[in-house]
């Protein structure tokens, strides 16, 4: 698990997160993401066995915060706060979640550095995240992975999905493919055209068709729950995957 970027040769579709891949992401995130469906309904359904109807969730990099709707949404009695680096897709969550009034907050904090937002989440019985935890070295990963397990309430739990990490070009090639097939699916099924799946290809999106940025550290769903277990999450395991893309659940 060191920190080398996963590559399979090609040149990276793009150098590091830009703000046109948050314009992309805004625009495109609801056909650009495999069955994203089954991870807020998996997450929903977690967040409550693990930390209860009425608990307060906090979503690592949680962009538009189309996650936390879906929690807010399934759950009357839960609270919930995106945290994000990003002034776009913070505003972006901040119109989304508006209509759940004190029940969500949106702010500002760097993932890289807990230390400057966690202490102003108060008590945390859930964290969870989608596709964000890739953007952090392992190092950076287990740091803050640390910081969350001296935070959470006892019974408290982390939730993340991502994007993982593979080794050989015969899995890569499958994930790749159904990766392309849920998003060709997806964009007929959302928009009526092809009209994400023709963006999806122009901006060679599919990590493990043209290789991971520079940027970004996926781990394996095995890696990922390893470092939880080692950080203060004893049960962490995977719960669910499909094309690369995976939900490990930590919780004590
Ligand atoms: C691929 S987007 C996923 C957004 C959202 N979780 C979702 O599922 O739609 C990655 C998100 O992580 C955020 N992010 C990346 N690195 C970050 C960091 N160091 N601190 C805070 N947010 C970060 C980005 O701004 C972006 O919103």
């Amino acid at each position: 698990m060191d920190d080398a970027p996963v590559s399979d040769g090609e040149a990276p579709h793009h150098d590091a997160w830009t703000d046109g891949d948050t314009l992309a992401y805004l625009q495109w995130s609801d056909a650009f993401v495999p069955r994203r469906q089954e991870i807020a309904q998996m997450v929903a359904a977690l967040v409550q066995c693990i930390a209860g109807a009425r608990c307060v969730v906090v979503d690592l990099g949680g962009g538009d915060g189309w996650l936390v709707e879906a929690v807010l949404r399934a759950h009357a009695g839960m609270s919930a706060v995106v945290i994000d680096d990003s002034p776009a897709m913070r505003a972006a969550a901040d119109a989304r979640l508006g209509p759940f009034g004190a029940r969500a907050a949106v702010r500002a904090g760097n993932l890289r550095e807990p230390a400057g937002w966690l202490a102003d989440c108060g008590t945390v019985h859930c964290f969870v995240s989608c596709l964000a935890l890739h953007h952090l070295r392992p190092a950076e990963r287990r740091g803050l992975y640390a910081a969350l397990a001296e935070s959470p309430v006892p019974g408290g739990g982390l939730l993340v999905a991502d994007t993982g990490r593979v080794d050989g070009p015969e899995v890569a090639h499958c994930w790749g493919r159904l990766w392309d097939e849920a998003v060709a699916t997806q964009s007929a099924t959302r928009t009526g055209t092809p009209a994400a799946w023709d963006a999806f290809r122009a901006l060679r999106w599919n990590s493990y068709a043209h290789g991971f940025d520079p940027g970004e550290w996926p781990l394996t769903a095995g890696e990922d729950a390893a470092l939880m277990r080692d950080a203060g999450f004893p049960s962490a395991d995977a719960v669910w995957s499909f094309a690369g893309h995976y939900l490990v659940a930590g919780y004590r």
